[in-house]
């Protein structure tokens, strides 16, 4: 046997790359996503390739090779399912907002209507590939599921075959990954279903490179994985706070520590705080995970990064309203960046919210650019941490009021006092300082949350300057 069909529920930041490249490098195997979201798949079917619903670097171009060939969108989720040998289910799992776990939990509520909606309609055998990042044991709940709405007798067999890409590089990490996780049952069945994943990845990913385990080593590794990246970035940002105090440079030390290659140098940026929507969700599952097993020091321990994490964006927004207490001309500040890493047109959990809702309630004027984020989903950002935070209708207008987003990075600096940068995006390095400083007002301050540009070319401009991590 061998795998002629695929169907891959959730079009998101995984599914839409990740099988993109599956299909072409699958030119045999028919690829249906599905998404209960239908502005998304339109969006995704879209003949303008710059309207695909994510934006990854390479992503466009292989769409547009595969799509309506061996590749397709469709909401016609049931179909697909019947249609398919083997199933990923790639669809969000965040943060439980209430109920048992609130808060830290992952919610698998649509984990779980994936597994219902196959167990109600499937009609032939299929392999279930868990593909969204699942707390340890969830494939036993699939399972179960699978089971009770199992009207045609049909066999499953469950894989765990977590994704470690990132974004803005998702394309390159799907075509030249450090490994590929499978993790799958031991019995006949089991490693027949692990043998079939295998040899898909195989047509292009080195055989050793494809690594097998229990489905519970598997589900797990994807969660440490998630922690231990946070962890090194929560690690250097706590010594960049250590360095404005003694005048070490946070720069420095990261390369002097990361060139022992017990170390390594990956992932020794220091910033305004890790965004994106897994690391911090991750952690706290990892945290849920440990306190429910009764594990609290290990809980504790992974609790910290986050807290480092936190008290980064928070110390960084201080550091800004320290020098607009000091100068009653300044209430206007300039935010350049709002995704949050560069190369994506994804904000979820983006320090630029953070840094944003903390000058906001401040009083002050808040000024936004960022090259892919759209104006919407910056007010719906920002709407959302406020509501989140139970703030009454009439308070998330006023200060809504106070933010103004713009397409042209010269008027977003226009007349301000201060410019933040949160996002790393190559293009601000590239930009015309001296005429950004010209028409900001004086002394014009600019707080770089990246380190990404020059602060000796940007003092010699006359520009005031802070860098993280360095005094
Ligand atoms: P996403 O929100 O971008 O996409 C998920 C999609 O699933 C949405 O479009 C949603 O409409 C759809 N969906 C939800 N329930 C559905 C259902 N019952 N039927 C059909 N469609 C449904 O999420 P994402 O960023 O792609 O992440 C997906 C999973 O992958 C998460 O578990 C995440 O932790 C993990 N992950 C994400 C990344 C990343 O870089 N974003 C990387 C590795 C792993
Ligand atoms: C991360 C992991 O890198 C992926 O392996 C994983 O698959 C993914 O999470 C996931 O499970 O969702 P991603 O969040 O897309 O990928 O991007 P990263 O490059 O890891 O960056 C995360 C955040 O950390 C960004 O805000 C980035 O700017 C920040 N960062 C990263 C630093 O502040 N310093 C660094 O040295 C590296």
């Amino acid at each position: 046997m061998r795998i002629k069909n695929i169907c891959c529920i959730g079009a998101g930041y995984v599914g839409g790359p990740t099988m993109a490249v599956f299909a072409s490098k699958c030119p045999d195997i028919k690829i249906t996503i599905v998404d209960n979201n239908h502005e998304k798949i339109k969006l995704w079917n879209s003949n303008n390739l710059k309207n695909l619903p994510v934006y990854e670097p390479g992503l466009s171009k292989i769409i547009k090779q595969t799509r309506n060939k061996n590749l397709f969108f469709s909401t016609e989720i049931d179909n697909a399912i019947n249609e398919s040998d083997m199933i990923f289910i790639s669809v969000n799992t965040p943060t439980k907002t209430d109920g048992k776990g609130k808060g830290l939990a992952a919610d698998l509520t649509f984990v779980e209507n994936c597994a219902k909606n196959i167990g109600e309609v499937a009609k032939s055998n299929k392999i279930i590939v868990e593909k969204s990042t699942l707390p340890v044991r969830t494939a036993e709940k699939i399972k179960e599921i699978l089971n009770s709405t199992n009207k045609f007798n049909v066999k499953y067999e469950i894989l765990s075959n977590p994704e470690f890409l990132a974004e803005g590089t998702a394309i390159d990490d799907l075509l030249y990954p450090d490994r590929v996780l499978i993790g799958g049952d031991n019995s006949d069945s089991g490693k027949k279903a692990i043998k079939l994943l295998q040899e898909i990845y195989q047509r292009w990913i080195p055989k050793e490179k494809i690594i097998t385990t229990n489905v519970w080593s598997s589900e797990l590794s994807k969660l440490v994985s998630n922690a231990f990246l946070a962890q090194r970035i929560s690690s250097i940002n706590s010594i960049s706070a250590l360095c404005e105090k003694t005048e070490a440079n946070v720069e420095e030390v990261a390369l002097a520590v990361g060139m022992d290659s017990r170390i390594g140098s990956s992932f020794l940026k220091s910033s305004i705080g890790f965004g994106g929507s897994c690391f911090k969700k991750d952690i706290l599952n990892l945290v849920y995970i440990s306190r429910s097993y009764g594990l609290t020091e290990v809980a504790d321990y992974w609790e910290n990064v986050i807290k480092i994490n936190n008290y980064q964006t928070n110390r960084f927004g201080n550091k800004i309203l320290q020098i607009i207490n000091s100068d009653s001309e300044k209430n206007e500040i300039s935010i350049l960046g709002w995704a949050f890493k560069k190369d994506t047109n994804d904000s979820r959990e983006s320090a630029s919210i953070y840094l944003s809702e903390q000058l906001l309630k401040s009083g002050l004027k808040v000024k936004v650019y960022d090259p892919k984020v759209s104006k919407s989903r910056i007010i719906h950002d920002l709407k959302t941490v406020f509501q989140i935070k139970k703030l009454n209708n009439n308070q998330i207008k006023k200060y809504l009021a106070n933010i103004s987003i713009y397409k042209n990075v010269y008027e977003a600096t226009y007349e301000s006092g201060i410019i933040a940068i949160s996002t790393e995006w190559e293009e601000f390095k590239k930009l015309d300082w001296s005429r950004i400083y010209t028409n900001m007002k004086k002394p014009a301050w600019i707080f770089d949350g990246r380190n990404l540009l020059n602060n000796l070319e940007l003092k010699k401009l006359g520009f005031k300057t802070f860098f993280i991590g360095q005094a």
